[in-house]
């Protein structure tokens, strides 16, 4: 349903995106991996229309470019920007209802309370305003406004960075829920909870797809992902303690 073809971003001299193919598949979940800088929110935005690029971008078959903002939302394409931007002066059911105003008719949406049952600690909060919220509130509010708003596509930008990880694992485990029903394109910096929720992965570095394969086997190859992150791996982390 989304194939990119050699999609390049620049912003000036600064090359974000290098010329990445990608493919997200009618009911599967893609993960874009790669560490601060490597080009997924610029990949995500190029996607969307929030910014330009070069090579060729199509949804359901549709030259993006052609789309606008509005128009790639219309037929079902929604981006949960980084940041989780919710209305800060709006009560937790009012930012969802204005979810619902995007709808258009398409029969996919997500009820207000297929919402409230996916993220249960939302329920007691309908009447909080966005402000009050802590960031997992925020992510999960984000990410329902989307629901309701009836997605085809679901553009995820890093809804884990900056929750704790008991927040981040509960949020993925929704994220679970949510990709049994709905196509996700998940960008993300997690790794570990990214391979536990898609079908199939790419590591960006530097604006270019360096490694992509199925969750099974990168979750096989999770030291060199890791390398590819800047992370220290797990597996040395835990040996090097012996060893002094
Ligand atoms: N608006 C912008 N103007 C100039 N450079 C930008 C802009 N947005 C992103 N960049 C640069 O593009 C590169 C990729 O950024 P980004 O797509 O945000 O990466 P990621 O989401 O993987 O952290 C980085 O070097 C970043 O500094
Ligand atoms: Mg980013």
């Amino acid at each position: 349903m989304l194939e990119l073809r050699g999609v390049e971003v620049s912003y000036g001299a600064v090359e974000a995106v290098r010329g990445i193919d990608l493919d997200v598949l009618e009911g599967e979940v893609v993960a874009l991996i790669g560490p601060n800088g490597a080009g997924k929110t610029s990949t995500l935005r190029a996607i969307s229309g929030l910014t330009g690029f070069r090579g060729s971008i199509r949804f359901d078959g549709i030259d993006c470019r052609r789309l606008s903002v509005q128009g790639a939302a219309r037929r079902g394409l929604i981006h949960v920007p980084e940041g989780r931007r919710v209305f800060t002066t709006l009560t937790v059911h009012e930012n969802l209802l204005v979810g619902t105003t995007a709808r258009r008719g398409r029969a996919d949406a997500y009820s207000l309370d297929e919402v409230y049952e996916l993220f249960s600690g939302l329920a007691p909060l309908r009447r909080r305003l966005g402000g009050a919220l802590s960031g997992g509130e925020q992510q999960m509010v984000a990410i329902g406004r989307a629901l309701v708003a009836g997605p085809r596509l679901l553009l995820l930008d890093e809804p884990s960075l900056g929750l704790a990880p008991k927040v981040a694992r509960s949020l993925f485990a929704a994220l679970r829920k949510i990709a049994v029903r709905t196509p996700l394109l998940l960008v993300e910096q997690n790794t570990v909870m990214a391979l536990k929720v898609c079908s199939r992965a790419s590591v960006i570095v530097n604006g270019r797809i360096v490694l992509e394969g199925s969750a099974a086997e990168l979750a096989d190859r999770q030291t060199l992902v890791a390398s590819y992150l800047g992370e220290e791996p797990a597996v040395a982390a835990v040996t090097s303690d012996g060893s002094g």
